[in-house]
């Protein structure tokens, strides 16, 4: 199916269907995220792991599907709408398809115009991985998602802007803990909400080492022209992605992943991003994208 405008989208929703949709981050899969049967049909088009669990999408008001501390309430006031996911106790009306059976529920009000629209449209929480299949590339524009699955509809809301996940933070215990890397960096965060400890207790999928990866291998350098040529000498064939300031990095990185990843390309040389700003969550990607190779 070829895109689709609001109405339709806003439609297909509602009777249970599955729409590729815009976000500020990366494309997301969406679904009903009341509905446990739309939900589990997410998994089935990934190729997602059942178990592994979603984002619930809302507009604004969080409070029907978690429970919500001073440290989410502050952080919501500070970033919402935007980048920055937040797992807290869920409450019942949540599926376990959205869960994955666990106490806790993961959300996010997006940024996104388009995205907003049709959250009021359809006027219920959309349950949205990235729309891409499971462990590769997550999509940045409409034609990415089609490329991924044909069949589906698609909102086309232009190019993402962010380009990278969202910032996921973890609130469930007595210490903060970031469990991915984004939009939202960790000095914005412990601005906010003071104690962010690094990493979960149980890694969530998006931060398995092997993801985010493009079928060529890829290396990651602070001297990418150097080890091309090095690569070459060996017979291989090289393209490089050379590094950008960091938010254009991030906007643009998996484009170019993906523009790269051509036939016939056996290495994907990439240079790391300064550490500044969104730097770290555009080498957090590039990490993992190596560690797939
Ligand atoms: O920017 C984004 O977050 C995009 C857009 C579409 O919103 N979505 C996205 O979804 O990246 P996905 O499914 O690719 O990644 C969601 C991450 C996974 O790593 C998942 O494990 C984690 O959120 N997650 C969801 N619920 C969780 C929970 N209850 N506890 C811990 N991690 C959770
Ligand atoms: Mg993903």
């Amino acid at each position: 199916m070829p895109r689709v405008g609001l109405d339709e989208a806003a439609h297909v929703l509602r009777a249970g269907g599955l729409v590729g949709v815009p976000t500020e981050t990366v494309y997301g899969l969406a679904a009903d995220g009341l509905d446990g049967d739309a939900v589990r049909a997410i998994f089935r088009y990934k190729g997602r792991p059942a178990g592994h669990p979603l984002i619930l999408h809302v507009l604004d008001d969080a409070t029907p599907y978690g429970t919500l501390d001073e440290r989410a309430r502050a952080l919501i006031a500070a970033f919402w709408p935007g980048p920055l996911t937040l797992v807290v106790p869920r409450r019942a009306v949540v599926p376990d398809a959205v869960t994955g059976g666990h106490p806790t529920v993961a959300l996010r009000s997006p940024a996104h115009p388009l995205m907003r629209a049709l959250l009021a449209a359809a006027d219920r929480p959309l349950a949205a991985p990235s729309a891409n299949r499971f462990g590769r590339v997550s999509p940045t524009t409409a034609d990415h998602v089609l490329g991924e699955f044909p069949e589906l509809p698609v909102l086309d809301g232009g190019p993402c802007t962010v380009g990278i996940e969202s910032t996921i933070v973890d609130l469930s215990g007595p210490v903060a803990a970031l469990l991915r890397p984004g939009g939202v960096t960790e000095a914005a965060l412990r601005a906010c909400i003071g104690a962010l400890a690094l990493g979960g207790a149980t890694p969530a999928p998006g931060t398995l080492s092997a993801h985010y990866a493009p079928t060529a291998r890829v290396r990651v350098t602070d001297a990418p022209d150097a080890l091309a040529i090095e690569l070459r000498a060996a017979g291989l064939r090289v393209v490089v992605l050379h590094a950008s300031p960091a938010d254009v990095y991030a906007a643009t990185l998996y484009a170019q992943l993906r523009a790269l990843d051509a036939p016939g390309v056996d290495v994907i040389v990439a240079q790391w991003c300064a550490e500044e700003g969104v730097g770290s969550a555009v080498n957090d990607r590039l990490r993992r994208a190596a560690a797939a190779g």
